[in-house]
């Protein structure tokens, strides 16, 4: 239930000031990812909202790696992995996105699933939204729909959300 998600979440996850530079508050997963009732309840709560509305996980590299073979596995269905640059061997979709500082990029493989398939999105933290946002490109521009976000932590002050308009996003921590 999104309660036990949520009761796993305030006991687990921590704070890191100044990781990975001074001045940034680090808000860290793995003690979440470590615990095996907390995994479990934060991968049924991320898959809760969005039952019979998809037919594949997308995780992007490296953390949404683990919440997406866990969220595939609790529901029967495949991963489809977005990652850095330079790790698919076949042909891939390429989407640039801006940093903070600099850009980074995401790839696909572009034949991976059939046109149409509804791909459930998932990551561990939105934080400024270039990460997701790059992904849905990434989706849409294979053939795919985005059949929904789901993540685990979004950090409103960076209003990520705001580069994905008309997503369905579902966050089970606010913060
Ligand atoms: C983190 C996090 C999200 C992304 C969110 O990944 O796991 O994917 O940043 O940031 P954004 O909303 O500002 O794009 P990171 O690039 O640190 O990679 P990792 O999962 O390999 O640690």
């Amino acid at each position: 239930s999104l309660d036990a998600a949520r009761e796993a979440l305030e006991r687990l996850s921590r704070v890191i000031p100044d990781f990975p530079s001074p001045g940034i508050s680090f808000r860290d997963l793995t003690p979440v990812f470590a615990d095996g009732p907390a995994l479990r309840a934060v991968t049924d709560a991320l898959l809760e909202p969005f039952a019979g509305r998809y037919d594949v996980i997308a995780g992007v590299e490296a953390r949404g790696f683990v919440l997406a073979a866990s969220a595939a596995y609790a529901s029967g269905r495949g991963v489809v992995m977005i990652r850095k640059p330079g790790k698919l061997p076949r042909a891939v979709l390429s989407e640039d996105y801006d940093l903070e500082y600099g850009s980074a990029t995401l790839q696909v493989h572009d034949d991976e699933l059939p046109k149409g398939t509804r791909v459930l999105l998932i990551d561990d933290v939105l934080a400024t939204g270039g990460t997701l946002a790059a992904s849905c490109s990434l989706i849409e521009r294979a053939g795919w729909t985005v059949a929904g976000i789901g993540v685990v932590l979004e950090l409103s002050a960076l209003a990520g959300a705001n580069k994905l308009p008309g997503r369905d996003i579902q966050s089970l921590q606010v913060v």
